[in-house]
């Protein structure tokens, strides 16, 4: 079993919550990228452990905060009690002042760092998931260090870096902890469209002149990130994980922009991304891309949530300490170490593994086992 902690119990928590209830009854849960990570199945993740500051939220069971005001995930499945009864967190930087009315805090004392780590412990918490607001630069470190203190994985989903420090990464490996990160990539989300786009344009012998991508959405994800002053690390997170792919990342940043663009309140959950982009092409001739993307944000971030707790609890099993970089590769905006293509960080993901050990299944690159054996030679 994988047991994991929710930090955050918004629209993500509310869709991962029911999807990880819907596979302990259905063998078949549709668009999981990896069925098996070191023989954990998505039904052997159990939610035994949950903190938010809103007054909505903190002390009902999790199959009712969940559904609580400002989320605004459907009801996917018939969602039977949980017994998690949701704990009251430290609030620091995590509700902006535009905010309080949508994450007003509630009434409890806060609990020290101690315990907070002493909870982690009496829950058995194997994997902490942060997903607090972008900007909650203090609360995010906050509870890392909780987790690191308690000896507990860290998966952060947030554009804080976290995963990336060398400092939280020392920490972790001295606490004998994994820590992946960070900010989340989604199944099909705009970063990594744009990223593969940029990718195959390098690939090709082209040059991109400039490129932007704009989102936009209606729930509280995109309401938050109205502050500008909160926006700075999503920024540089979604910007790098497209300059990334160049052969000379800096050479494009002054002409590249990726970010958040506009709160359209009946959007919802539905984000949707305006990629542009100009190349240069054979004897300098242009070429302009321009696409469209509609997705459901919080659908795009959850299996990649259901890989990566099954990840970080398997990387713990194995004696795996502190932030591999080839672990976050794949799965995030904005890990330690970037890969030029998501084919190179999945590729790094599968060897590594395979030397460790750790099953995974079933492989998604369709020349692995070519790969593999050139490798070997
Ligand atoms: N595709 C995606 O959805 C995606 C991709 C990458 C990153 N992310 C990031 O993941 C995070 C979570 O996204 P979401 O849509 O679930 O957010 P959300 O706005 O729905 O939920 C945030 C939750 O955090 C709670 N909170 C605020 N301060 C807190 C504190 N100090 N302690 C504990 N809880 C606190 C709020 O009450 C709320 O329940 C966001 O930062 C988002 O940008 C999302």
């Amino acid at each position: 079993m994988v047991r994991v902690g929710i930090v955050g119990v918004g629209n993500i928590a509310a869709m991962f919550v029911q999807a990880v209830v819907y596979a302990k009854n259905n063998s078949n849960v549709f668009g999981v990228i990896h069925e098996n990570i070191g023989g954990y199945r998505v039904s052997d993740i159990d939610i035994v452990y949950a903190v938010d500051v809103s007054k909505e939220k903190v002390g009902k069971d999790l199959a009712e905060a969940i559904f609580a005001y400002p989320n605004v995930v459907p009801k996917l499945i018939d969602m039977p009690k949980t017994d998690v009864i949701v704990r009251m967190g430290r609030v620091l930087d995590g509700v902006a002042e535009h905010m309080i009315e949508d994450f007003k805090p509630a009434d409890y004392p806060e609990p020290t760092l101690e315990e907070l780590v002493n909870e982690l412990k009496s829950y058995r918490v194997d994997v902490l998931v942060n997903l607090l607001p972008v900007g909650s630069a203090k609360a995010s470190r906050f509870y890392a260090e909780a987790a690191a203190k308690a000896g507990v994985a860290f998966v952060n989903c947030i554009p804080e870096f976290i995963a990336s420090d060398p400092r939280y990464q020392k920490m972790f490996e001295e606490k004998g902890a994994v820590i992946l990160g960070d900010d989340i990539k989604g199944q099909l989300g705009s970063t990594i469209i744009h990223r593969t786009l940029a990718s195959l344009i390098a690939m090709r012998g082209a040059e991109i002149l400039e490129s932007y991508q704009l989102n936009v959405g209606g729930n509280t994800d995109f309401k938050n990130m109205l502050a500008q002053e909160r926006l700075t690390s999503k920024k540089i997170s979604k910007t790098m994980a497209v300059a990334s792919t160049q052969p000379k990342p800096e050479d494009i940043l002054h002409n590249l922009f990726a970010g958040p663009s506009g709160y359209i309140p009946f959007l919802g959950n539905t984000k949707v991304s305006y990629i542009y982009i100009k190349a240069r092409t054979f004897m300098g001739f242009p070429i302009t891309i321009d696409l469209k993307l509609v997705v459901d944000d919080k659908a795009m971030a959850t299996p990649v949530l259901i890989d990566t707790v099954r990840l970080a609890k398997a990387l713990m099993d194995r004696g795996v300490q502190g932030s591999p970089p080839w672990a976050s590769m794949f799965y995030f905006k904005y890990p330690p170490v970037q890969a030029k293509s998501d084919e190179e960080a999945l590729l790094n993901l599968y060897l590594n593994l395979e030397r460790l050990g750790i099953e995974i299944e079933p492989k998604r690159l369709y020349m692995w086992k070519y790969l593999k054996n050139t490798m070997k030679n």
